[in-house]
């Protein structure tokens, strides 16, 4: 079958086999296919799916087409962390020293800010000093130095994933199980860790907009990662407002630092100890003897140490006066009185990125003291006038008022009391 039959063949729901598959990634990695045939495929596989061979031989295929690290050949303990993305999700920063503390090695190959939600990378390299750019041998290092190394993806990793992920950037295929599940799954599994623990975000923040949908996608990766060998957990949490209350770069490695030293945000604790858990429970260990060490270590500054030794291991200076701060802070007033009964994460994300936290062309330099503060959550009462968020000016040139607006407009403040979203569902098997 040519490529075009096998286009034809998709769209009519077919399934295609693993030499079909080898030859559209193969296309994505050198180009041996045009453009317009590679996103013809893409749609074709966007409305029509793919069955749980062609998405495993996908990602395998994905996989392929760049190095594999397989560091659990070196480091079988080590764990991996990944999270489907959300706003204020700081979860990343502070699990993997925590873990850490606890004798649970982390490895985590993370990413630059993408839309409205703000990259892990982005946030550590708000730290004067942090270098994120190590290769295989650096990372095991790392690993062995401090416990938890967190590091950028290289460009030979998963090369046809840049070019596919751009395509469906253009072309409305972003939203597609198959495709979300071999782009995630072909990067996790070229670092090859042992152990991955998955957060599938639900919400109006997040890819997956339904608990079904949510539990779908976590079902989905999880089989891929099980059948690749790798001891996998997904925990379905929410995503319908911020997870944390920073949204942006230093002020999210100020909010890690705070929970770290065993206070913080409780939505975001929260979330940081039930990922940690499950990731120590893949390990053997038991849930509740897990829960009650991560509890001490937040408590009694060992995971605050953790976080000292990752940042001087990765070369940053762990002084929080050095971050670089706000040239200035801007209150947003609640619009009315009543109860929050909406907050619309992705539009805050939005106005911390375009402040300063993100990039509107790839070569834009971050503004690291710009963000956005959230002092109020879906449930709180709150009276007109009340503080419901700070705007963090940075040294990026921004439209003051329209970004005070916007924060302003993306709480929804009700005359009734509602009931705070259920903050983690459980795992996939629970939900
Ligand atoms: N994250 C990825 O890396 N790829 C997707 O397709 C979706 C989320
Ligand atoms: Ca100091």
């Amino acid at each position: 079958m040519g490529f075009v039959e096998a286009i034809a063949a998709k769209r009519d729901g077919g399934a295609l086999d693993r030499e079909l598959i080898a030859e559209f990634v193969q296309g994505a990695t050198d180009d041996s296919l045009p453009r317009e045939q590679l996103a013809a495929m893409l749609m074709a596989i966007c409305c029509r799916g793919m069955n749980a061979d062609e998405t495993r031989w996908l990602t395998d295929e994905m996989l392929r087409s760049g190095e594999a690290w397989d560091l659990a050949a070196d480091r079988p303990e080590v764990v991996d962390k990944h999270s489907t993305g959300g706003v204020g999700d700081t979860v990343s920063l502070i699990l993997a020293p925590l873990l850490s503390a606890v004798g649970v090695p982390v490895a985590m190959m993370a990413g630059r800010g993408l839309g409205h939600s703000q990259g892990t990378l982005d946030k550590l390299d708000a730290i004067p000093g942090w270098s994120s750019n190590r290769d295989r041998s650096q990372t095991l290092e790392l690993v062995d130095a401090c416990g938890a190394a967190i590091i950028a993806q290289t460009e030979d990793v998963a090369p046809a994933d840049r070019t596919l992920y751009a395509l469906r950037d253009v072309t409305g295929t972003v939203p597609s199980l198959p495709l979300i599940v071999a782009s995630i799954m072909s990067k996790k599994l070229a670092l090859g860790v042992g152990s991955l623990i998955l957060d599938v975000k639900w919400g109006s923040g997040a890819f997956r907009k339904t608990i079904d949908d949510a539990r779908e996608l976590a079902a989905a990766l999880r089989q891929v990662a099980v059948d690749s060998g790798v001891q996998c957990q997904a925990v379905i949490t929410d995503m319908n407002q911020p997870l944390g209350p920073a949204l942006g770069t230093a002020c999210e490695v100020h909010e890690a630092v705070a929970i770290l030293g065993g206070g913080g945000d409780r939505l975001l604790r929260e979330v940081t100890i039930a990922l940690s858990r499950e990731a120590m429970a893949l390990r053997g260990r038991d849930p509740a003897e897990a829960e009650t060490a991560l509890v001490a270590a937040l408590g009694d500054g060992s995971a605050l140490e953790a976080w000292h030794r990752m940042v001087v291991a990765h070369g940053g200076d762990p002084d929080t006066d050095r971050l670089e701060r706000p040239v200035e802070t801007v209150e947003v007033a609640a619009a009315g009185e009543g109860f929050v009964v909406g907050c619309d994460g992705e539009a805050l994300g939005r106005v911390a990125a375009a402040a300063g936290a993100g990039r509107r062309r790839v070569e834009e330099e971050l503004a690291h003291g710009a963000g956005v503060l959230v002092h109020a959550r879906i449930g709180d009462r709150v009276d007109r006038g009340q503080p419901v968020a700070t705007l963090l000016v940075g040294a990026r040139p921004i439209d003051r008022p329209r970004m005070v607006d916007r924060i302003r407009d993306a709480f929804h403040i009700g005359p009734d009391p509602v009931a705070p979203p259920r903050l983690i569902l459980g795992t996939v098997d629970e939900v």
